[in-house]
């Protein structure tokens, strides 16, 4: 009996017949049917259309008046089994929506058939008659009603009491009578018609087979979204990539310090992707060599793009256009991604678009989660540090950004001066990984550093400042404690917590302004704002925490994409193309004089207006 089986349902059987899916199809398949009927040679159409007419009312008696129970196991301990698929419809309440579909469709069909068989009397007895026969069983006075003992013995599988068996029995009757009654029932379903008994009965093959496909072929139209059709059509490995999709986008990126690419479709579906991380040759140096990555984008580059179109099963031809980060970044390694994109796009006589890898960072969110313009978003990374409305796809205004360094780079710094790496537990992780695992172990309160630019009422962000406070704390202690530099202060897991919570403190300040600056100028919805945090930092739940601690505050609803898109990658990349290509902007056919730009700024800079404004923000108890 585990045909589908779903516990969390009171009766799934009553769910699949609700479905819209279900809906569309049975229009399919009345459909069909008509179809297959008319193509049969010595059938004229009055007569295809009476027979469509007939079958359909006939399959519909079986299906809907005559067959009880239900394939599926439920819960309700075999309420459904005394009652029809129509009377478990809506669980019995009429009137429903599919009541009225199933009531309406017979009576449609009914006089598409009178209509097309010219009113002919042999066909309108017949299609009346028929047409009858499932409307009468569907007026409300007849629910549960078995006239003259129709249909009152077929259906129940043995040990399922029935009421009509149960009723019969005097008063008294024990279990073993009833089960035996029971099984007289059943014997008496097939030993009368052994043939309608493998068609409706409840166990029977024809019928369980038939709801099982009536439920896989409702779940397939249940929801037509592009991207599950889609999916299912992929599943038989047919893509549908050359048919139906029209924009598909290769997303190029070597801004910094990794080789990315990946194929997206207009569904936000990442077809395929690749990335070459350079981390652990620049963790060797100490840093990023502009030099070394560019050499290494050289010898990955090509390797990595035929990786991301090779997986993601799409020819270079299908492709819609290119898209690469041009700006900002460093020179030498944006200098890389350039020209290998335009040969590319040169040999391929594809459109370029050139992408702006904030703005991709910014737009990341929207390939995951409905998100409508415009929403705020937060960059925090180890180059990146900016607060920015977003309003349209290349439609920024940038509200403040870090005066210096990022907060990544801050904590990567203060993570190298403490030595971390040497910590036994922190050995492998990076420097805000370490800190943000230490902190942990660590009393905030035991430092007391002050969050930076108390008195700059703007969205602007310092870390430098707090750096180099930490450093003289750090040189302090270890002149205290009698350590040289490079081993692990006894106090490095209290440092790690204030340096984490006085960092995650200054981003919610000015973060919390950005909102009340947006709300005050109308900029933002004042009820359901969106502010998405995205960049490596965003990873940091800590700050995270702070962050929502401000959401909550101004009922905003904070989002971040999953961590392997909050860092460098190619899918942000080629879904800025997708959005650009949807918005028609800044697709060229012509890449003359096209440059990289190792210094852009994001969108139209008010971060003065900001300032002005000098918006007093009230004070939130960070209990993180
Ligand atoms: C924010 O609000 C939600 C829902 O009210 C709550 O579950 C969550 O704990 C709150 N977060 C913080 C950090 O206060």
């Amino acid at each position: 009996m585990n045909v589908g089986v779903a516990h969390s349902e009171v009766n799934p059987n009553t769910r699949v017949m609700n479905s819209r899916g279900m809906w569309l199809t049975y229009a399919l398949g009345v459909g069909l049917l008509h179809i297959v009927l008319l193509s049969i040679p010595f059938f004229s159409v009055p007569v295809a259309w009476t027979l469509t007419n007939v079958i359909h009312n006939l399959g519909m008696y079986v299906f809907l008046h005559a067959v009880k129970g239900t394939p599926f196991e439920t819960p309700d301990q075999g309420k459904a089994r005394l009652l029809t698929h129509w009377e478990q419809l809506d669980y019995g309440v009429q009137f429903t929506s599919s009541r009225k579909f199933f009531t309406i469709s017979p009576i449609i069909l009914y006089f598409l058939a009178s209509f097309y068989t010219k009113y002919d009397p042999t066909h309108f007895i017949l299609n009346t008659a028929s047409l009858l026969s499932v409307l009468i069983p569907k007026m409300p006075q007849l629910h549960g009603v078995r006239i003259f003992g129709i249909n009152k013995f077929i259906a129940a599988s043995p040990g399922d009491e029935t009421r009509d068996c149960v009723d019969d029995i005097t008063s008294g009757a024990t279990r073993s009578v009833s089960a035996s009654c029971n099984n007289a029932a059943t014997d008496f379903a097939r030993k009368r018609t052994p043939l309608l008994a493998t068609v409706i009965h409840e166990e029977g093959i024809i019928y369980r087979v038939s709801m099982l496909i009536l439920n896989k072929a409702a779940g397939v139209f249940s929801k037509p979204s592009r991207r599950e059709i889609y999916e299912f059509l992929r599943s038989f490995n047919f893509r549908p990539g050359k048919v139906f999709l029209h924009k598909l986008v290769l997303g190029i990126e070597t801004s910094c310090d990794d080789t990315a690419a990946a194929v997206v479709d207009e569904t936000g579906n990442v077809l395929g992707e690749a990335i070459h991380s350079q981390t652990e040759v620049h963790l060797k140096t100490g840093g990023i060599v502009p030099p070394v990555a560019q050499q290494l984008h050289r010898e990955n580059i090509q390797r990595i793009v035929q990786e991301a179109l090779s997986t993601s099963k799409v020819s270079p031809s299908e492709l819609s256009a290119i898209a690469t980060t041009v700006k900002p970044g460093l020179a030498l390694s944006l200098g890389v991604g350039l020209s290998f994109s335009l040969q590319l796009v040169d040999q391929l006589k594809k459109p370029f678009i050139p992408i702006h890898h904030m703005e991709a960072h910014a737009l990341t969110i929207r390939l995951l989660n409905k998100v409508e313009f415009p929403f705020l978003v937060l960059l925090i990374s180890g180059g990146h540090c900016l607060l920015a409305l977003v309003r349209g796809v290349s439609d920024f205004l940038l509200l403040g950004k870090s005066l210096d360094i990022a907060p990544g780079d801050m904590l990567d710094k203060v993570a190298r001066r403490l030595s971390l790496i040497k910590h036994p537990e922190c050995s492998t992780m990076s420097g805000g990984k370490a800190i943000e695992h230490l902190a942990k172990q660590g009393n905030k309160l035991h430092f007391d550093f002050k969050p930076p630019m108390q008195r700059a009422k703007n969205c602007d962000f310092s870390f430098t400042g707090l750096q180099h406070v930490i450093d003289k704390i750090i040189t302090q202690k270890e002149k205290e404690e009698g350590i040289q530099k490079g081993q692990i202060l006894s106090s490095a897991a209290h440092i790690a917590a204030a340096v984490q919570h006085t960092t995650a403190c200054h981003i919610a300040k000015r973060t919390h302004r950005a909102i009340l600056f947006c709300k005050q100028r109308d900029l933002l919805s004042q009820s359901n704002a969106v502010l998405v945090v995205s960049g490596g930092v965003a990873s940091n739940l800590y700050i995270r925490k702070a962050l929502e601690i401000v959401t909550n505050a101004t009922q905003c609803t904070l989002l971040c994409p999953p961590p392997r898109l909050c860092t460098d990658n190619g899918i942000m990349i080629a879904w800025n193309g997708i959005e650009r290509l949807r918005a028609g902007l800044g697709i060229l056919h012509n890449t003359e004089g096209i440059r990289y730009e190792p210094k852009c700024p994001l969108g139209v800079d008010i971060s003065k207006e900001v300032g002005e404004a000098a918006i007093k923000v009230p004070r939130l108890k960070m209990k993180i």
